[in-house]
């Protein structure tokens, strides 16, 4: 059976008591936490930035940054020593994306790109297919929602995206952001992704541990 990932995101944590949200979160079994940085200008949105990853350094949890940045290669240094594990950047971002990833790579990231609703997977195929890139990305984060919220309605219409790019990689993590619940969780695994990234369904829960199983267990996974 495969391993599926969960990440949730920080977004719709309770900011004023972040260090307990963590220790809850991994005491619940979290893969690592997803933390969402906006810069006002790719997205409609500003969110979290530096201080927070930095504040996160040495959680003893993984830490995947998701950069909706219009220009995210100037950034790369900065979260990498601010300790994120793996940076994803958009493919509609405006800078060079094999520079993003030599340089995430150079820094010792893991490295994804994410793709908004809109924009086809022909857009991610060259970094799946040829062989200079396939070893370098290690994930694919695709937007089930406009990225730039917490809480939004899940686009079932990119599952097929999620069966796509699963059909050019058998190796890839794919990951599902934006409106992952427990009734769709199943769903998504079962389109191929292996990491299903939830904010609001996450932190609006009474018990965090309960409410990764359910993720889990919609996923049709076995507890570790
Ligand atoms: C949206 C962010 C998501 C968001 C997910 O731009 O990238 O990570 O926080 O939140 P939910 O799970 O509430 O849709
Ligand atoms: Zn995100």
């Amino acid at each position: 059976m495969k391993k599926i990932y969960i990440y949730p995101s920080i977004l719709s944590a309770d900011f004023a008591n972040l260090g307990k949200e963590v220790k809850l979160l991994k005491e619940a079994g979290a893969s690592g936490l997803h933390v969402d940085i906006m810069d006002g200008h790719f997205v409609k949105n500003i969110s979290l930035g530096v201080p927070v990853v930095e504040s996160l350094q040495g959680c003893g949890l993984v830490l995947d940054v998701h950069l909706m940045l219009t220009n995210p290669l100037n950034f790369i240094e900065i979260f990498a020593k601010a300790g994120a594990n793996s940076l994803t950047f958009h493919v509609e971002c405006f800078d060079n994306l094999e520079e993003c990833i030599l340089r995430a790579k150079s820094f010792g990231c893991k490295v994804g790109l994410a793709i908004k609703p809109f924009t086809s997977v022909d857009a991610v195929e060259p970094f799946l297919t040829k062989p200079k890139f396939a070893s370098l990305v290690d994930l694919i984060v695709v937007m089930t929602v406009e990225p730039g919220f917490a809480g939004q309605v899940f686009k079932e219409s990119m599952l097929l995206k999620v069966e796509q790019i699963r059909n050019l990689s058998s190796s890839v993590h794919i990951a599902v952001d934006g409106g992952v619940n427990f009734k769709n969780a199943g769903r998504v695994v079962a389109a191929g992704a292996d990491w299903l990234v939830a904010g609001s369904t996450i932190f609006n829960s009474s018990s965090y541990a309960v409410a990764l199983q359910k993720l889990k267990f919609g996923s049709s996974s076995v507890d570790e």
